[in-house]
């Protein structure tokens, strides 16, 4: 899955500034957010030389709800909403719950292939509503999209008069490599674009809180989508996190975050390459959770979806390639989570899904 583990939650000082008394923690929070939150949240990007405005900033129920509103609010039924291929399960849900039209677009090591969206565009016979990426550190891939990229994704939608969606809840777990422009820092309060952020991969995912930052004047729809929702983003959570933030510990868990999967991911590179050598392909992520896994040579024929309940009998969990497009592409392919597992469990993990392979081909041969 892609969550951290206990052991790399801060559950001990979560707790002791929950056992701090906190006046009226218990009461409805403002449908925008908790105001001691929004600034800590601006004070948060601040240290990060990212400057925004807290009147652009929603306070939301994690990520997810930053992408049901931000679709909500864009796509009306047969709406064209233009995806990275492969992309996050729950970001094409949320998509064609509004009944948007999903056009898939390749994806490579410079993250989603900006010069092939004309093309797709023309052959699709509308114009894209909504672009949703996530740019950083890719969901399922592990992939980062240029500099030169994100420019041109930035004029492509004011040409098309579309909205991009960036959804970036890796982009503080960059381990290694430069760090690549935001959307918001490249076209600083663009009215196109929409940032859904959490803290589910920096902090805790069970917490719920995230925020999404966008132009005042739809935010003011925002709200009012989040009003009819849940009303407010459970408060005593909100001022947990406030508190969190304004005492500066989210860096210094942060750059102890960043190690331990700088650690993991070169654990997983290495023990991929040892024992499958040029037998898969595999990305290369300069940060946050994922790896994506594409089989080759003997194992190019395995469906990664009948590998799966294999894989669970030999004791290793991953994630099969089709689940990360509507089309159910990418079955010869699988994304694995390097976040969760010590470098020691990566290395059975490994050889599990070895084994796995091994006994499908096995298997095969049988038939
Ligand atoms: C790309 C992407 N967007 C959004 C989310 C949702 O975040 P949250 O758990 O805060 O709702 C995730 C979580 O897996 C994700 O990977």
């Amino acid at each position: 899955m892609g969550a951290p583990n206990a052991e790399l939650i801060p559950e001990a000082e979560l707790a002791e500034l929950y056992g701090q008394p906190a006046e009226g923690r218990y009461d409805y929070a403002a449908t925008e957010g908790n105001p001691q939150l929004i600034d800590q949240i601006v004070a948060y990007q601040a240290r990060l030389s990212r400057h925004i405005d807290p009147e652009r900033v929603l306070v939301t129920t994690g990520g997810m709800q930053g992408l049901d509103i931000a679709f909500k609010l864009m796509v009306d039924p047969g709406d064209l909403v233009i995806v990275e291929s492969p992309t996050y399960t729950n970001g094409i849900a949320t998509a064609l719950s509004y009944q948007g039209q999903i056009l898939e677009a390749p994806v490579d090591d410079d993250g989603l292939v900006v010069e092939a969206l004309p093309g797709l565009v023309e052959a699709a016979g509308k114009i894209p509503k909504v672009i949703y990426v996530i740019p950083n550190f890719q969901n399922p891939s592990g992939r980062t999209m240029s500099e030169a990229r994100r420019l041109k994704l930035i004029e492509l939608a004011e040409h098309w008069d579309a909205f991009i969606i960036d959804d970036d809840p890796y982009g503080a777990l960059r381990f290694a490599g430069e760090n690549v422009p935001g959307f918001d820092e490249l076209s600083p309060e663009n009215h196109r674009i929409v940032s859904v952020r959490t803290f589910s991969k920096v902090l805790a995912p069970g917490l719920r809180v995230g925020w999404i930052e966008l132009d005042p004047a739809l935010r003011t729809l925002a709200i009012s989508a989040k009003q009819s929702m849940d009303t407010c983003t459970n408060a005593p959570l909100q001022q947990l996190v406030a508190d969190y933030l304004a005492q500066g510990r989210l860096e210094s868990h942060l750059e102890t975050l960043r190690s331990v999967y700088a650690e993991r991911k070169q654990a997983m590179v290495q023990a991929l390459q040892r024992t499958f050598d040029d037998q898969v392909e595999t990305t290369d992520p300069e940060g946050g959770f994922f790896l994506w896994l594409t089989l080759r040579g003997r194992y190019a024929k395995i469906n990664t979806e009948e590998l799966f309940p294999l894989a669970l009998e030999f004791g290793v969990a991953y994630i099969p390639g089709p689940a990360f497009a509507d089309s159910g592409a990418f079955t010869d392919a699988l994304r694995l989570c390097f976040a969760t597992s010590t470098p020691a469990r990566i290395e059975l993990g490994v050889q599990r899904l070895h084994d796995a392979l091994e006994a499908m081909l096995k298997r095969g041969a049988a038939v």
